[in-house]
């Protein structure tokens, strides 16, 4: 099995805190970030979305409502007005003033830890756009700590020229041969889809692996889900409850 730059880190099962420590904070904030890191699981994984004025930032939804003060999409509303709401308070009072952080923040508190981080890019990215994030990443020497993945095929390809040197996963909804074709000409490190889209068939997993191409589940947070995965040789887990699958992992 072939898993690239960052993912190559990664010995067995892998594990990915989902969001950040999104069970104890705000999902993809800085407090929950902040959390992840000391968690010291394998990766740590970030959304991002861009604003109306192509600025990354880490939020899940494409719109503001579920997660800040605001409402309306995220790609509406430009850096400036983000920064006047409150993404904390919906998740617990005690995180009133957390802030919907960009791109350059997450990495700036990724930078001086020994974490990893698993980006996400939501929605199609352009070149100018990619480039623009691979380069804050280098300017922080991040290049061994982080690998990318999308559901949009372009932004796969664009990170294969401007960034070849970073892993990539490519999400799924699919699940069959041409979805492995599709990956291998890709050549990304490894695939990643809900459980119920390997659960259709989870011969495939192998073929994957005989094309030096990993997979990845998301979002398993009980043991017996866990056994499962490794069961059918899934390489890496996202999960809401990294702590617990990191003793499960060691005592199993
Ligand atoms: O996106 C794939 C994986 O990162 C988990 O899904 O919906 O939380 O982004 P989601
Ligand atoms: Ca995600």
């Amino acid at each position: 099995l072939q898993l690239h730059g960052a993912l190559s880190r990664v010995e067995g099962f892998g594990i990915i805190s989902h969001r950040g420590a999104a069970a104890l904070a705000p999902e993809n904030t800085l407090a929950a970030m902040r959390l992840a890191f000391d968690q010291g699981v394998d990766f740590v994984e970030a959304d991002l979305h861009l604003t109306a004025d192509g600025v990354p930032v880490l939020m899940h939804d494409p719109t503001l409502d579920r997660t800040t003060t605001g409402s309306g999409a995220v790609a509406a509303h430009t850096l400036a007005q983000l920064e006047g709401l409150d993404a904390g308070s919906w998740f617990d009072g005690a995180y009133l003033g957390e802030r919907v952080p960009t791109l350059e923040a997450f990495l700036d508190e990724l930078a001086p830890t020994n974490s990893r981080a698993l980006i996400e890019l939501k929605g199609v990215w352009s070149d100018e756009q990619v480039a623009s994030a691979v380069a804050m990443l280098g300017d922080r020497y991040l290049v061994d700590r982080v690998a990318f993945e999308s559901f949009e095929v372009e932004n796969l390809e664009r990170l294969a020229v401007l960034a070849p040197e970073y892993a990539r996963v490519m999400l799924t909804r699919e699940w069959n041969r041409p979805t492995l074709e599709l990956a291998a000409a890709l050549k990304v490190s490894a695939i990643g889809a809900r459980n119920e889209v390997f659960e259709r068939d989870f011969a495939l997993i192998d073929e994957a692996r005989v094309l030096g191409i990993g997979t990845m589940v998301y979002t398993l947070n009980t043991p017996k889900q866990w056994a499962k995965a490794r069961e059918h040789g899934i390489d890496l887990v996202i999960t809401d409850d990294p702590v617990s699958l990191d003793e499960w992992r060691q005592s199993s």
